[in-house]
């Protein structure tokens, strides 16, 4: 009875000890409008705003956020798992340094992604403004030297080493080459993805000499299957678009192996998100789910004619949902999203739940 006792005190201890130990003190985030919290309100000619109803509608204050998503998106939901607050969006911060309101600090974690954004600078065009990924990594630049005059360099080289770099990028640089004969014409689909990886290859090397250590790096997802791309092919997956993503992820994951071995103190955790989602709309009701091919909000055949507006479609039940909108999943089909990435169902060479421990 008391051995029972104390091994079961014992155990408490220990996992409390083992909670404690994985908490990483920040989420940085970079992407595209997966992982946008609003910084695109923040650019004047930007038209990727998710600034009118029905944006929104499931948040506690039930308004547009700057997200796209009815509700949560997965920068929240990495933060919420994580036991951290929404890291904020990194324009916020810096229009309130501007306006000396508030004490901004950039210790809790910025978000600097941006709807529309790709890997490369123009992958924007369409949406006439974002941040793309160079210039996001370049305004985290600008935070880590304000944060070296200060911190002590030990502190912060720690504090940094033990944040997660969520990385949520590549998408509109798949939909650009997808949507473009020209582009296809210019560049060959391999060459076109080898070079979306070098690129962020670069990009991420430039956060790792400014502290990054552990990243978690989300692959592009079945982008085909989105409902903006099922209602070109009779309600089905565009393969070609799915294709694509597949290739791009293949490049990635070779990258970040060869990044390893070169830079032995990084760790990464690679999500499947191509993987988790295909499942996902194979078997949705495993999931919960009632409705795989439709968006929740638009119009036209499958809500996805046109974009999610105050006059468009709303469904009733935004849970059984795997698309908010044309391009973008519901908080639900987020939700479990973020859920597998600490799971090792998806994830390589290591989950979120062993990166946090490292
Ligand atoms: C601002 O924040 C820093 C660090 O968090 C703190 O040391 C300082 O006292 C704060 N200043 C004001 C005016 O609140
Ligand atoms: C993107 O634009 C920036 C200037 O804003 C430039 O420094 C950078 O080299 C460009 N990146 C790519 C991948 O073309
Ligand atoms: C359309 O969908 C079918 C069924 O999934 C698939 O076999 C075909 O390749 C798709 N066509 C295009 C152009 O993507």
């Amino acid at each position: 009875m008391g051995n029972t006792l104390l091994l079961f005190i014992s155990f408490f201890i220990f996992s409390l000890g083992h909670l404690e130990a994985q908490k990483a003190p920040a989420v940085y985030v970079f992407g595209d409008s997966l992982v946008d919290v609003g910084n695109n309100n923040y650019l004047a000619l930007s038209v990727e705003k998710a600034i009118l109803p029905h944006y929104g509608i499931d948040l506690p204050t039930k308004k547009p956020s700057g997200r796209f998503s009815n509700g949560k998106n997965a920068a929240d939901l990495i933060a919420e798992k994580l036991g951290l607050p929404t890291s904020p969006p990194y324009l916020s911060l810096v229009s309130k340094v501007h306006s000396n309101k508030k004490n901004v600090s950039f210790l809790g974690g910025v978000n600097f992604a941006s709807g529309g954004a790709g890997i490369f600078n123009g992958s924007d065009d369409g949406f006439r403004q974002s941040i793309p990924l160079t210039k996001q990594v370049e305004y985290y630049t600008k935070v880590y030297e304000l944060l070296k005059q200060q911190i002590e360099a030990s502190t912060l080289e720690k504090h940094l080493s033990k944040s997660i770099f969520f990385v949520v990028i590549g998408s509109n640089d798949i939909f650009r080459y997808s949507d473009s004969k020209d582009l296809q014409k210019k560049i060959a689909l391999q060459q076109y993805v080898d070079s979306m990886a070098s690129t962020l290859n670069v990009q991420l090397q430039r956060l790792y000499n400014s502290g990054a250590k552990k990243f978690e790096i989300v692959g592009v997802s079945a982008i085909g299957c989105c409902p903006a791309y099922r209602i070109r092919n009779k309600t089905e997956c565009v393969s070609e678009t799915n294709y694509l993503s597949f290739k791009y992820n293949e490049a990635l994951q070779s990258m970040l192996k060869k990044w390893k071995l070169e830079n032995k103190d990084i760790s990464y955790s690679y999500f499947d998100t191509y993987a988790a989602i295909e499942d996902l709309v194979h078997n949705p009701t495993s999931y919960g789910f009632a409705n795989v091919k439709a968006a929740c909000c638009g119009l036209g055949e499958l809500n996805a004619e046109f974009p999610c507006l105050p006059i468009s479609n709303l469904c009733s039940n935004r849970h059984d949902h795997v698309f908010w909108d044309p391009f973008h999943p519901t908080e639900a089909a987020a939700r479990i999203l973020v859920n597998e990435l600490f799971s090792s169902k998806y994830t390589s060479p290591i989950n979120m739940e062993q990166l946090l421990a490292i």
